[in-house]
């Protein structure tokens, strides 16, 4: 068998393509701040392609880049005067952020009604809850990229590989309210192959080069691949083990060019879903 290719540039551009109409009711133009601390060149080139699709959509986009030297009175600041900036609906501050400022005050900081990236722990509490609440967008992005197989998912064993704030632990939540059984695995998890080698559904986000074999896929399973790992080579490459995967499962991700556009596509979807919400 030979896995099905599920391509996250095409459906991120059909999902971004959608926002128009609703981008075109609203009395003015959603807007997107970004604010960028330090030179990170990864961070750089994320923050390059989430202001130019903004751009693209007729979003107003704000990128804001700010030295590593940046101080956290002066980093709140700006933080609270984009929440109280009327034309903007969406802040992203993005990570890491440089030594010396703390991560967990910065974002606390955002509206949570503005906070499009879902890291707010209002907004990670309500999610839990199934409450309305914007929603990260790398799992969110999944969540879209699993609807496209036409895969029924409910009551389904599904795994997800690693416990981070911004892709795990959110992805546990959305495939639970997709009703599948969930598994968190994480580098502690002692049988992994086992682990992997149950599930229907696996979403793969350590942050390992081909951490996950393709021989521990269970025939037919869908794979979804989230890491973006540097290999030796200088290529991007996934947490899985792409070539052998794609022997065994019913539909797979590449990387690149699977979860990352996708990532992209959720925060702008968020981002007009908080300006229609401003707007009413
Ligand atoms: N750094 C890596 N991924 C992300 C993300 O989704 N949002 C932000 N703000 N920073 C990141």
């Amino acid at each position: 068998m030979s896995a099905r290719i599920l391509d996250g540039k095409v459906i991120a551009l059909e999902v971004t393509e959608a926002l128009r109409p609703r981008i075109a009711q609203l009395a003015r133009p959603p807007g997107l701040a970004v604010v960028l601390v330090g030179d990170d060149p990864a961070s750089a080139v994320y923050v390059r392609n989430k202001t130019r699709r903004a751009g693209e959509l007729g979003m107003v986009q704000r990128q804001i880049t700010l030295p590593a030297t940046t101080s956290e009175a002066d980093l709140l600041a700006l933080v609270d005067a984009l929440n109280a900036d009327d034309a903007i609906d969406g802040i992203l501050v993005q990570l890491p952020l440089p030594a010396g400022l703390d991560k967990d005050r910065v974002l606390d900081r955002i509206a949570p009604e503005k906070d499009v990236d879902g890291f707010h722990p209002i907004n990670t509490g309500k999610l839990w809850q199934r409450r309305p609440a914007l929603v990260p967008c790398t799992p969110a992005g999944v969540v879209e990229l699993l609807r496209r197989t036409g895969v029924a998912l409910r009551g389904v064993d599904a795994i997800v590989v690693g416990r981070s704030n911004i892709v795990g632990k959110p992805m546990v939540a959305l495939l639970e309210q997709q009703d599948c059984t969930v598994t968190l695995a994480h580098s502690r998890t002692r049988d992994l192959a086992g682990a992997v080698g149950r599930a229907d559904v696996v979403v793969a986000a350590v942050g390992v080069l081909e951490l996950v074999k393709g021989a521990w896929i269970k025939p037919g399973a869908i794979v979804i691949d989230v890491g973006m790992n540097k290999r030796p080579d200088g290529k991007l490459g996934g947490d899985v083990e792409f070539g052998p995967a794609t022997e065994r499962a019913g539909w797979i991700t590449p990387v690149p060019g699977g979860v990352g556009p996708m990532t992209i596509a959720m925060l702008l979807a968020n981002t007009v879903g908080a300006a229609e919400r401003a707007s009413r």
